[in-house]
């Protein structure tokens, strides 16, 4: 997931503790509100420089893969293009099409899904490509390729790159507010299964809305695919070229490994 920046935390532990409920994937506006922190028509413009740069045609029908809230599609929307969001639960895609109607939505699991119509862009943000195995990762790049026209760009953004930092990462809290809701977001990562190169995710969201407290929580095994063992994936699976590896924020390509990254794919 990996925020860019981090705010000190100035909330004392435990106000308001309480034992997670839910999924915190199924809290659309919790989520909103905790990860509302970067600048949206700054990333929308990002992309369509990177479309300028590394693409091959032009953008008219936009994915967010994983798209949960999605303030990126209803920025995109706004600025005239197709736009449809995928996501496995109801509750974003309902809360996004409650922003707005125009973003089309559909419910399934970007590891295997198939689209109503084939788009020109494809992105999946906030390190939600997480997948328990390369195999996953293989289905889920089929999947894309059968949605996609030739010459599309498909942007990740946050990849776990930097793989010599796994277990020493500080755990990541930080405390967010809107409208009399306060939510504290607490995020972290542990080696889980080194073989495997699996590692555990949590992330969870601890709400003071106007006095009623909650807690949610997700948790999952995810497949640590390494950066070079993830270019050479993407050349055995043969649909898509690697662009390469940027920076989160600019089109510069990265120097060393980051967590705060994009890793840009062309559909051949
Ligand atoms: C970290 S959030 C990212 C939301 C949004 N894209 C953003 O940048 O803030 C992850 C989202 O992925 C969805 N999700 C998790 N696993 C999924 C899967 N296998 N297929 C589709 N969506 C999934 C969750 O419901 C959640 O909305």
């Amino acid at each position: 997931m990996t925020r860019s920046s981090s705010q000190p935390d100035t909330n004392s532990p435990g106000r308001h503790r309480k034992k997670p409920t839910a999924s915190a994937y199924r809290q659309p506006l919790y989520y909103e509100i905790a990860f509302s922190f970067f600048d949206v028509p700054k990333q929308v413009r990002l992309f369509e420089t990177f479309v300028r740069l590394h693409g091959r045609r032009e953008v008219r029908t936009i994915l967010d893969i994983a798209c949960g809230p999605s303030l990126q599609l209803r920025e995109f929307v706004r600025r005239g293009y197709a736009c449809i969001g995928l996501d496995l639960n109801r509750e974003m895609l309902d809360y996004v099409k409650s922003k707005d109607a125009r973003i089309e939505t559909v419910r399934g699991n970007f590891v295997r899904f198939a689209l109503p119509a084939k788009v020109d862009l494809a992105f999946i943000l906030m390190g939600s490509l997480m997948v328990s195995s390369n195999e996953a990762l293989l289905s889920h790049l089929d999947s894309l390729a059968g949605a996609m026209r030739r010459g599309g760009l498909y942007i990740i953004e946050n990849a776990h790159l930097n793989w010599a930092a796994f277990g020493t990462e500080e755990v990541e809290r930080w405390t967010t507010s809107r409208d009399g809701i306060e939510v504290r977001a607490t995020y972290d990562t542990e080696p889980a299964a080194p073989l495997e190169q699996l590692y555990r995710e949590w992330l969870l969201l601890e709400v003071d809305d106007h006095g009623r407290i909650a807690a949610y929580r997700d948790e999952r095994l995810v497949k640590a695919i390494f950066p070079q063992e993830f270019k050479s994936l993407v050349s055995l699976h043969g649909k898509f070229e690697f662009v390469g590896f940027f920076e989160r924020s600019s089109t510069r390509r990265l120097k060393e490994a980051r967590n705060d990254n994009l890793v840009v794919l062309r559909r051949k």
